[in-house]
C-alpha cells in the first residue's frame, strides 16, 4: 500500500540512511525529507538519491508551526518519522535551552501539527518518535535498559529527549495520536558528524591530532551500525505496537579506551602505519561532567516480537566505516570548516597533547 511519509531530521547522520532505505525500498511510497540543516544536516548525505521520484526535500524547522502546517497541508501525510533532534551531548552542557528548544518544543509542534491534522481520523496513520537509550540514565558494572526501566536521564540532551518521549506517550494517552518509540544505543557509521567520538577520533588520526579521551576512558558504550538501526526502525514503523516502546541495541558493549585501541589498529593497517603509531595519540583529558559511566541495551523485545538483530559485527562495521571516510576526505573536509573550528577550539582548549 501507498504511503506518504514526513521523516524529519532526514539530513543528519541517522535520518540520512533511513531516508536513503525508505526511497529505495519503497518506490511507490512518498518520502518528505523535513529538516532545518542545522550544523549537523547535509544534504551531501544524500546526493546518490535526491533525484528519486518519490523523495523531496523540505527545509523547515520544527519550531516553525506555519512551516509544519503548510509541508502537512501540502503533502497529506499517513506517517511521521521523527529523528530532527540536537544530538549531541557536549553541545547540551554548553547550551541547554537549544535542546529544550528543538526536542522538547519542537516534538509538541509536530505532535500538534499530526493531532490537527488526523483529527478526525487516525485510522492507518502513525507517529513514530526516535529516542536514545541516555533517557534510562546510567548502569554499574551490571544489568541492562528494558523498555520497563525508570527514566533517569542526567545531561541535558539526555533530559530534553526523556521529555520529548513523555510528550509522545502523553499524546496517545490522552488524545489517541497512534505513536511508537523506539531507544536505541550508540550509532556508527558513515556520515557520522566528527564531533562523536568514533568519526572525531577516525579524523583526528587522518589529520595527526590528538584523541581526547575523557576522564579514565572506562565509561561503557553499546554500539551498533546505523543500516541495522535504520532497518530497526523500518521494521518498528511498520509493525511495531500501537502506543509500545521497543529498545534497539547492538549486543554489542565496548569500554571507550578499548574501542580507541581497536579503531587505532584498524586506522594503522589500512594507512600502512608501523603497529602502535595511532595510539600515540591517546591523551587523558579532564571528564565530561555528568558522564553516564555505562549503558546496555537489552534488545530482546524487538528480537522476539519483530525478529530483528544487528546484521554486522563491530569488526567489520568499524572496518566498512573507516573506509567510508577514507574515501569520503572531502565531505570530512566540508564538514570540519568554519564552524566546526570554532567549536573545536572552545570544547577541546588547553586539552591538545
Ligand atoms: P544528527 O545531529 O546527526 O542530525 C540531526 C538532524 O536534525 C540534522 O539533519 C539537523 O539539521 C536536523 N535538525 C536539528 N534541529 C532541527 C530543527 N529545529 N528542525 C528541523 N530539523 C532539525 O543526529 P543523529 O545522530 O542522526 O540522531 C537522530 C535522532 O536519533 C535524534 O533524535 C537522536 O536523539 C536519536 N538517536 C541518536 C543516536 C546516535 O547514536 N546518534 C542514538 C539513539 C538515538
Ligand atoms: O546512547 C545513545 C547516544 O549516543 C545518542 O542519543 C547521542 O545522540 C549520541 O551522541 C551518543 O551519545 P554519547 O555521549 O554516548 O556519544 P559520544 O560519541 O559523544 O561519546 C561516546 C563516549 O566517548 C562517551 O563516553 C564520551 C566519550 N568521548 C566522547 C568524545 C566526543 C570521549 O572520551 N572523548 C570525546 O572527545
Amino acid at each position: 500500500m501507498s504511503k506518504t511519509i514526513i521523516i524529519t531530521g532526514g539530513a543528519g547522520f541517522i535520518g540520512s540512511h533511513v531516508v536513503r532505505l525508505f526511497v529505495t525500498k519503497y518506490p511507490d511510497y512518498k518520502i518528505i525529507n523535513l529538516d532545518a540543516l542545522t550544523y549537523a544536516g547535509n544534504l551531501e548525505n544524500l546526493r546518490d538519491i535526491e533525484n528519486a521520484p518519490n523523495y523531496i526535500f523540505e527545509k523547515a524547522d520544527i519550531l516553525d508551526k506555519d512551516a509544519l502546517e503548510r509541508i502537512f497541508k501540502l503533502y497529506q501525510p499517513d506517517g511521521v518519522i521523527h529523528l530532527a533532534a540536537e544530538s549531541h551531548v557536549d553541545r547540551s552542557i554548553a547550551s541547554p535551552l537549544d535542546f529544550v528548544y528543538t526536542n522538547v518544543i519542537g516534538t509538541v509542534n509536530l505532535l500538534n501539527t499530526a493531532k490537527h491534522f488526523w483529527k478526525d481520523n487516525f485510522e492507518g496513520k502513525r507517529f513514530y518518535h526516535v529516542s536514545t537509550d541516555e533517557v534510562y540514565g546510567a548502569l554499574g558494572d551490571t544489568g541492562f535498559f528494558t523498555e520497563e526501566t525508570k527514566y533517569d536521564p542526567h545531561s541535558p540532551y539526555s533530559a530534553s529527549k526523556a521529555s520529548s518521549d513523555h510528550f509522545v506517550r502523553a499524546y496517545h494517552d490522552t488524545y489517541g495520536l497512534p505513536i511508537v518509540v523506539s531507544n536505541c544505543s550508540n550509532n556508527y557509521g558513515p556520515n557520522h558528524f566528527p564531533e562523536k567520538l568514533i568519526p572525531l577520533f577516525i579524523n583526528n588520526i587522518i589529520t595527526k591530532k590528538s584523541l581526547p579521551v575523557y576522564g579514565d576512558g572506562l565509561y561503557t558504550r553499546d554500539w551498533l551500525f546505523v543500516k541495522d538501526h535504520a532497518i530497526a526502525i523500518d521494521l518498528v514503523f511498520h509493525k511495531g505496537k500501537n502506543g509500545d516502546t521497543y529498545n534497539i541495541g547492538g549486543f554489542n558493549e565496548w569500554k571507550n579506551i578499548d574501542l580507541v585501541k581497536l579503531l587505532c589498529s584498524q586506522m594503522d593497517k589500512k594507512l600502512g602505519n608501523a603497529p602502535g603509531t595511532s595510539e600515540q595519540l591517546i591523551t587523558y583529558i579532564k571528564d565530561r561532567p555528568g558522564h553516564d559511566r555505562r549503558y546496555a541495551i537489552d534488545a530482546s523485545k524487538i528480537n522476539k516480537e519483530l525478529g530483528w538483530k544487528p546484521s554486522v559485527t563491530f569488526e567489520e562495521g568499524l572496518s566498512q566505516t573507516i573506509d567510508w571516510y577514507l574515501q569520503n576526505e572531502e565531505w570530512l573536509k566540508h564538514v570540519t570548516s568554519g564552524e566546526y573550528k570554532r567549536y573545536y577550539e572552545e570544547q577541546y582548549k588547553g586539552e591538545e597533547g
